[in-house]
């Protein structure tokens, strides 16, 4: 299935990148002060404007102060998506289990590439199999993609399945950002929630 294909390819292509752009940036600026993160210097995230899974409108800036991680995907997604949420979600857990006041300080945010079938209602019956406090976000076509652009998230319709559905080829990447909303790493999900756990307690302080 095309779209397994793009989940499992992208991750590794879309660090390199950002490996990569993390280098430039970071001899100049070198010595006190630079950060010692993985996505140190990356332009990635910053403002968006979607609606949450209760139609709220959120942004970026709600989250000020919290670590975040964020995940784009759809819920209609038949296997990878579910998998990565599941998996950075259990890590999530597991982390709070042994550092809850850190844990807490960790909002686990789900953003739709499907604004065509993720309203707000299907956004909150999916995230609710996931983590008590995932918060889930979809929005209009045109926020949808300026978030992605912002978010370095690649997607676009995929094909039809039997039934009149379709899926939707997309970039899996599960980044961590820090307080102020700088990029920090990428959460390891194909490694498995220990793995996520492990990375959480690497640099959640
Ligand atoms: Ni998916």
């Amino acid at each position: 299935m095309q779209h397994n294909k793009l989940h499992l390819n992208w991750v590794p292509l879309a660090a390199a990148a950002l490996t990569l752009s993390a280098c430039d940036v970071a001899p100049g600026s070198g010595g006190q002060g630079v950060p010692d993160w993985p996505l140190a210097g990356a332009t990635i995230g910053g403002d968006f404007e979607l609606t949450s899974s209760t139609g709220e409108t959120v942004t970026w800036t709600d989250f000020a102060g919290q670590y975040r991680i964020v995940y784009f995907g759809f819920t209609y997604c038949p296997d990878i998506c579910p998998t990565d949420v599941q998996r950075f979600s259990q890590g999530l857990a597991q982390f709070e289990q042994v550092a809850p006041e850190l844990g807490a300080k960790i909002t686990p945010i789900f953003i739709s590439v499907d604004p065509e079938r993720d309203t707000p209602e299907i956004v909150g019956e999916f995230i609710a199999n996931f983590h008590p406090r995932l918060v889930g976000l979809t929005g209009s076509s045109d926020q949808i993609k300026a978030a992605a652009k912002t978010f370095a998230v690649f997607y676009s319709r995929g094909e039809d399945t039997p039934g009149g559905g379709y899926l939707v080829d997309h970039s899996a990447v599960v980044y961590l950002f820090g307080p102020d909303g700088e990029p920090i790493a990428i959460l390891p999900t194909d490694q498995g929630a220990d793995a996520v756990a492990a990375e959480l307690a690497k640099w959640v302080n």
